[in-house]
């Protein structure tokens, strides 16, 4: 009963007038029951989720999404299917058990602005199945219908979907919190020109009517279904891996990712076997919002990636190793993000010194914990939202993905390494993952785990996880990595400061994180002379590597060039549509008091964007004006 209750509670804090018992004599506090995901209706107990099956039309003419989708259920107790909803019209609800199949009627409660509504179709303890039919509307959060314009052949436009954290119930009604998981299977009719591929086995080829079966016959939680449409085409890179992209890119992806293979390899060295099948890679158009999605079998990528010398390929890394940390053991809620994002954002580092070596991996260490330390200067040391684990209750989730959950986790991992000696290390996550396969973790799970399984339940030690885990502020001990490339990049700066050329510096076979480097710390003198002298001596404006060119705008307009580069930022923000790129200079252009510049450049990009990353730009735009 107490847990029923405190469900109750939780709905009626995020949704008023959901509530339809009473729930008097009892405060909130008493009631909060903290095993329950905070942004999710969903409810575990009522029934378990086994299959999801769906059964959807695309239509690009309409811009919408249509069809069925159908939830095969076990253990049913409760009396309400509760699903989440954001946007979705829904059309028609069926009851099936094992003799008859009946339309009943559902509910869609009032929309909270962060969660959506909840879908509540009434069950009984014989239902067997419940079919929803349903269609998106235009500006579904994980959608992005992009025209033909925006795409690498300009001829056919293009769909995909971005799920992470809260948008699957943007497509279709689902069960939507990391703790949930479902095998599915999937029926697309797209038209017949286009490729259809979503997280589950894929097709390699187009079929001649447009029609496309899918199998993800592993559970998986909701944000990590996923779909794309458009013209794609397929090669292969290795035995189990290989790359979708649109022909015009397909060469270029093929040689941009051709250690993919090896990273497989070695990262089951790592960590255990793949357990996943194939490991596919999919180029996304330039609009797509991320650098990467660890979609199971098919990693959505930003085009950005294809940098021309594989010089950014440690994001392929990143993609993978969730293949194991984060989908294999997933975060429970998004509370424990850093489970998914730290725990990865460490592999990844550990499969690029596998691969590229010592030198490499720890330059990306030393640039992430530069980026931390910003990220921890701007929030502030004390506040909450610089802990690994959150307390995001009533937050949108999306906010409060920084630095902290990848670099402060990483950190973490990286002092365990250090604490424990790398062997020990790699054995305690090998049985991590064999011990939580295919299911949910969180960070008090993680920890007592840890505490039996490394830490032999060493006060000293324990203490500092513990404390690193839930306290506020910078990682707690700084790794220990190789400065050797960047010792040589300060050298170069002080050489430059002090009146040398930049001639002088022999840059000529510097690699992109030591650019970055570079860019990030020449000194903050807001002098326009001396960075048109840098951007004339080191052509920065005309970079085509997008790490390199963000380092390089975002110096330039805080540092007195902000006109000098407006045309060339302006371009850049209307070409690409990854997040990690949009904000930084966006921020930059409003705190140099170029926010009409900002806006008119913003309404110029927004229809290239994504939902996500257009919610995220307005946030800065309004902040700052
Ligand atoms: N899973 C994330 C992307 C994500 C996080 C989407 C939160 C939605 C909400 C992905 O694995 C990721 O971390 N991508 C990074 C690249 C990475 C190398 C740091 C990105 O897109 O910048
Ligand atoms: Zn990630």
């Amino acid at each position: 009963m107490k847990s029923k209750n405190a469900t109750l509670i939780y709905f009626g804090a995020f949704t008023i007038g959901v509530l339809m018992h009473s729930c008097t004599g009892t405060t909130p506090t008493e009631m909060t029951y903290s095993g329950r995901d905070p942004h999710s209706f969903a409810d575990p107990e009522a029934a378990k989720f086994r299959h999801v099956e769906l059964d959807l039309h695309v239509s690009f003419d309409s811009q919408r999404i249509s069809g069925w989708t159908i939830y095969h259920l076990d253990d049913v107790h409760g009396d309400s299917l509760v699903l989440d909803n954001m946007g979705l019209v829904i059309q028609q609800a069926v009851r099936i058990d094992e003799k008859d199949s009946s339309q009943v009627p559902f509910r869609v409660t009032a929309s909270d602005p962060i969660l959506g509504s909840a879908l509540k179709i009434p069950i009984t303890p014989e239902t067997r199945r419940v079919r929803v039919q349903y269609y998106t509307l235009p500006g579904a959060m994980a959608l992005q219908w992009v025209p033909a314009r925006q795409t690498a052949s300009g001829k056919l436009p293009f769909l995909f979907t971005q799920s992470q954290s809260i948008y699957a119930r943007s497509w279709f009604p689902c069960p939507d919190g990391p703790g949930i998981r479902f095998s599915y299977r999937a029926r697309i009719q797209v038209p017949p020109d286009m490729m259809a591929v979503m997280s589950a086995n894929n097709p390699r080829r187009l079929t001649s009517d447009g029609i496309y079966h899918f199998e993800m016959e592993l559970p998986v939680p909701a944000y990590l279904v996923a779909l794309a449409v458009g013209d794609l085409t397929f090669r292969d890179i290795g035995k189990r891996t290989g790359v979708y992209a649109p022909p015009e890119w397909i060469e270029a992806s093929q040689w941009e990712f051709a250690d993919l293979e090896r990273m497989l390899e070695t990262s089951e060295k790592l960590l255990g076997p793949y357990r996943w099948g194939r490991y596919d890679v999919l180029v996304l158009p330039a609009s797509f919002p991320f650098g990467g999605m660890e979609n199971p079998r098919l990693t959505f990528l930003s085009p950005t990636v294809l940098a021309g010398d594989r010089s950014l390929v440690s994001l392929l890394a990143h993609e993978l190793a969730h293949s194991w940390s984060g989908n294999l053991v997933t975060n429970k809620t998004w509370n424990d993000f850093w489970l998914n994002e730290g725990v990865t954002t460490y592999i990844e580092s550990r499969i690029m010194e596998s691969l590229y070596g010592k030198e490499i991996a720890d330059m990306w260490s030393i640039l992430g914990l530069q980026d931390l330390e910003k990220t921890i200067a701007d929030k502030g040391p004390e506040s909450p939202l610089t802990r690994l684990k959150l307390s995001l209750e009533g937050m949108d989730p999306e906010e409060s993905m920084s630095d902290v959950a990848y670099e402060k986790g990483k950190a973490l991992l990286r002092f365990l390494e250090e604490r424990k000696g790398r062997d020990e290390l790699d054995r305690f996550l090998r049985h991590y993952f064999a011990n939580f396969e295919f299911r949910s973790n969180d960070s008090e799970g993680f920890f007592e785990f840890a505490r039996t399984h490394l830490l032999d339940n060493d006060p000293g030690i324990v203490d500092t996880v513990d404390r690193w885990i839930n306290k506020s502020g910078p990682p707690l001990v700084r790794g220990n990595y190789s400065t050797q490339s960047f010792e040589v990049m300060d050298a170069a700066i002080v050489r430059l400061t002090s009146g040398r050329s930049p001639e002088e510096l022999n840059s000529g076979d510097w690699t992109t994180n030591e650019w970055i480097y570079f860019i990030r710390n020449l000194p903050k003198e807001h002098d326009s002379a001396t960075c048109l002298r840098y951007d004339h001596s080191f052509d920065f404006s005309r970079r085509k590597n997008a790490e390199v060119l963000t380092a390089w705008l975002e110096y330039a307009i805080l540092n007195g060039c902000a006109r000098h580069v407006l045309a060339t930022a302006e371009n850049f923000l209307c070409s690409v549509g990854r997040r990690k790129y949009l904000l930084p200079i966006y921020e930059a252009l409003i705190d140099e008091g170029f926010s009409a510049e900002a806006n008119r450049i913003y309404i110029r990009a927004k229809p290239g964007y994504h939902p996500i990353a257009q919610e995220s730009i307005e946030k800065v735009l309004n902040r700052k004006i």
